[in-house]
């Protein structure tokens, strides 16, 4: 009896993490529009963020949201970490994001329409 309550304690804590990876996974698109807004990224990455100041910053709308995801927390990582990119003004961007802020930023950043040639 003792055991079945520990299998099925056990069974059941793996089911949550289950559930609560896939939802990390999907991602947020309200909190991450909410955390682009406190974040101010548009501020360099333009208001519909396939607008950037610069045109040699990145169109971020409609990006794939893994690429998305990878790419801000390289940003985290820097150039010394293993897949890392060391980029001094995103560096600081990427950095005071948690990881539910990369991933609900990225489904919202996925979301938006986009004129980014993704499959041809
Ligand atoms: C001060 C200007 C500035 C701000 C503010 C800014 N970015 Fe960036 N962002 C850049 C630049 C410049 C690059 C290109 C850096 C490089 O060459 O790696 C970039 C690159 C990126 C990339 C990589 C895109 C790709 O195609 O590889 C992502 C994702 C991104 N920014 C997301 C964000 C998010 C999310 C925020 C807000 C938290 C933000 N940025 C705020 C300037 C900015």
């Amino acid at each position: 009896m003792k055991r079945t309550f520990a299998l099925l304690a056990a069974l059941s804590g793996i089911a949550v993490s289950l559930t609560s990876f896939n939802a990390a996974a999907a991602g947020d698109v309200a909190a991450g529009k909410a955390a682009v807004t406190k974040y101010n990224c548009a501020a360099c990455h333009g208001a519909d963020y396939k607008s950037p100041i610069d045109p040699t910053y990145p169109r971020l709308a409609g990006q794939h949201q893994d690429y998305l995801e990878h790419s801000l927390l390289a940003y985290q990582r820097g150039a010394d970490g293993p897949n890392g990119r060391g980029n001094a003004i995103m560096g600081a961007q990427a950095k005071p994001l948690s990881r539910t802020d990369v991933q609900n930023i990225a489904a919202y950043l996925h979301s938006l329409p986009s004129t980014l040639v993704l499959q041809k």
